[in-house]
């Protein structure tokens, strides 16, 4: 059930989307290769490169892609955007894989203005995605948030959509399995019949 937290305690946008083929987009993830990002607190395997991140390219990735823009777009009117004048770009989208004893440190997406995760194969117990406070600028509402974090268990299916600016992290897999997402990135481009 699509759900949006525009005012407590971050600006989130929590659903589920069914319906897709999660083994199919498992199976593409694991042809491919990647690799570990060094000098950063993070131990999660990722398909991060430094020329460009575009999962969401590969035809495997198509329709999530259209339900994943769709929300986005939803969230972004949530927020006050206006999205007759406004697109949405994918600046980036990549793989992490969080085999057990994997984690993530505190961290943001900026300068992006939105950001999501996916998770094509992960169980609840695997490392919960935890939300800080945004400390916003360009949207209306973003000065109602207040101070809080946010625990929201992963779990295949599942798309959380927040502000670029989020300060976030992922908590341990203490489990055996692995969990695997996709993230991404987008920005909000002012359309050029409006500029
Ligand atoms: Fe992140």
């Amino acid at each position: 059930m699509l759900e949006v937290h525009a005012l407590w305690p971050t600006l989130l946008l929590v659903d589920d989307i069914e319906g897709l083929d999660n083994l199919k987009m498992l199976d593409t993830v694991k042809s491919i290769s990647v690799g570990t990002v060094k000098g950063w607190d993070s131990n999660i395997i990722t398909s991060f490169k430094r020329e460009g991140n575009v999962i969401l390219e590969h035809k495997a990735f198509k329709e999530l892609t259209v339900e994943i823009l769709n929300r986005v777009e939803i969230f972004a009117q949530e927020l006050g955007v206006d999205m007759g004048r406004y697109y949405i770009k994918i600046n980036d989208s990549l793989v992490n894989i969080g085999k057990k004893g994997t984690f993530q440190e505190f961290h943001d997406h900026s300068p992006s203005d939105l950001s999501c995760v996916y998770y094509i194969d992960a169980r609840e117990d695997q490392g919960d995605l935890v939300l800080g406070q945004f400390n916003g600028k360009i949207f209306k509402n973003a000065e109602s948030t207040l101070d809080g974090r946010v625990h929201l268990p992963p779990k295949t299916g599942g798309l959380r959509v927040f502000l670029g600016g989020t300060p976030h992290q992922v908590n341990i897999n203490n489990t055996e399995g692995t969990r695997v997402s996709i993230a991404c990135n987008f920005d909000l481009i002012k359309k050029e019949s409006d500029i």
